[in-house]
């Protein structure tokens, strides 16, 4: 399965932090891909640099009256190659469903982009032993009808999210078994990742890479964290 470090930007970056991309570009491994997400507003930039870029989000929609909104296609003729749907931070802030995000990402491939597609439960629904219906129920919605060649999964449990804590190995290998199970795509785990835990939750089966926020941010921790992925 191929491998992918995707960094995911969130809403930080201003030009000034082009030189983070920048350094990102140039020292990014052989061995696996290296992907970041940055806001819209600095895609084209950092397309430039030469190293994959992707969007945070898209319409379902190609074109019309959807303010402050972005096609695909407008993400893909600013240089992105890939595009991240169903973020917990979007489905919480925005409220999007399952049944949205899939159109979202049948809109990413139609431009030709590779949706990212995130899936991931709370910690109430962990707690109560839901994780693998509400990890079910958000994979069979949100992959209907997609093409695997241009898709990319990404398990993001959303109590693991910007806190500093990680499910144990055991349990992200539980969720990504369940996941390979139904889709023959790569996974990627995201929630806390960092240079220290990198390499070991690389080394779990099922796991083809990462989706990383605020380690993304600085290159050093990111490209510490695509090492361990080229190595893996
Ligand atoms: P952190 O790496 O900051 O926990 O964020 C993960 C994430 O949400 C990536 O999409």
């Amino acid at each position: 399965m191929r491998k992918l470090a995707a960094g995911n930007w969130k809403m930080n970056g201003l030009a000034a932090d082009l030189a983070e991309i920048e350094a990102i570009a140039a020292g990014a491994p052989e061995g696996c891909e290296v992907l970041i997400c940055p806001p819209a507003t600095l895609l084209a930039r950092a397309a430039a640099f030469g190293l994959a870029v992707g969007g945070q989000d898209c319409h379902a929609k190609g074109a019309g009256a959807h303010t402050g909104d972005l096609s695909a296609a407008m993400l893909a003729d600013a240089g992105a190659e890939y595009v991240i749907v169903g973020h917990s931070e979007r489905r919480a802030d925005h409220g999007e469903t399952s049944e949205e995000v899939a159109a979202k990402a049948q809109a990413a491939q139609g431009a030709g982009l590779t949706a990212i597609v995130c899936v991931g439960e709370t910690e109430a629904e962990r707690d109560a032993g839901r994780t693998l219906d509400v990890v079910g129920a958000q994979i069979a919605a949100s992959v209907a009808g997609l093409d695997p060649a241009r898709l990319v999964v990404a398990y993001e449990p959303v109590w693991a999210i910007g806190t500093g804590r990680t499910p144990t190995l055991e349990e992200i290998a539980e969720v990504h078994g369940f996941l390979r199970a139904r889709v023959d795509v790569p996974l990627l785990y995201g929630g806390s990742v960092k240079p220290g835990n990198a390499a070991e939750i690389f080394a779990v089966p099922d796991v083809n890479g990462a989706l990383v926020g605020g380690a993304s941010l600085k290159s050093a921790d990111f490209l510490a964290i695509a090492k361990a992925l080229a190595a893996a």
